[in-house]
């Protein structure tokens, strides 16, 4: 088991801002703390099912206190695998970029995978609603090339970081920080002082978790 997921979620690679981030965090990890272990989802690159078929059918007999059939079950095996590494580590970083004021598809893709009763949440009519991921913390690092911060003026919605965060308190996961890089497009001199604001942010987090050894 490492001591860190880390799920990428922009397929920008070398040229994405948020990936930067997320690496300055892990670099400044590994400084405080050499024996650390990361584990990489790149969603760009995971072969992730449709949801749909005997999968979708699968999560419904689940919520209906159903069997599941032959079929179902072996969809659903899938759903298992992706679920386990998604709950191995302690600890998980997102990298996730602004596409259309919400997230990239394959992320929310991932995040239908692996949000499903009994796994990561649990329903019942007394008690409601309840995240199963607890006692897990995250750091997720939000880019865009607006900036969408209050005071920004921006006349455009957010649904990016009310979005990411709702899913992550669905399924539990109530202790989280957040790093933002923005604005990534535009003046020069604005997107250079926000990366570098977001790669100080990303280096001080990780020594507050893993302890500022030399
Ligand atoms: C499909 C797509 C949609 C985008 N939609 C938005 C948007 O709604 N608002 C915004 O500010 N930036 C938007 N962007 C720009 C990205 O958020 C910006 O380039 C950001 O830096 C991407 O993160 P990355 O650098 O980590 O890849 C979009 C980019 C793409 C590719």
């Amino acid at each position: 088991m490492a001591d860190l997921l880390y799920i990428e979620a922009s397929p920008r690679k070398e040229r994405s801002h948020s990936i930067a981030i997320a690496r300055e965090f892990l670099r400044a990890a590994r400084n405080a703390r050499p024996e650390f272990t990361v584990e990489t989802v790149d969603l760009w690159k995971e072969k992730l099912p449709d949801f749909d078929g005997a999968t979708i059918e699968a999560k419904y007999a689940i919520l209906s206190q159903q069997a599941h059939t032959p079929e179902q079950a072996r969809a659903w095996e899938t759903v298992l695998r992706i679920i386990a590494r998604f709950v191995s580590a302690p600890m998980l970083l997102f990298s996730v970029p602004m596409w259309n004021f919400g997230v990239p598809y394959r992320l929310k893709h991932y995040v239908d995978l692996v949000t499903q009763p009994t796994l990561t949440f649990r329903f019942s009519p007394a008690t409601g609603y309840e995240g199963l991921v607890t006692n897990k913390r995250a750091v997720v690092i939000y880019s865009s090339s607006g900036d969408y911060s209050p005071g920004s003026g921006n006349p455009r919605p957010d649904y990016q970081k009310p979005f990411f965060e709702a899913w992550l308190r669905f399924i539990g996961i109530s202790q989280f920080d957040t790093i933002t890089v923005a604005p990534t497009i535009g003046a020069d001199e604005r997107v250079r002082s926000a990366h570098a604001a977001a790669l100080t942010r990303a280096a001080q987090l990780a020594r507050q978790y893993f302890g500022a050894h030399p």
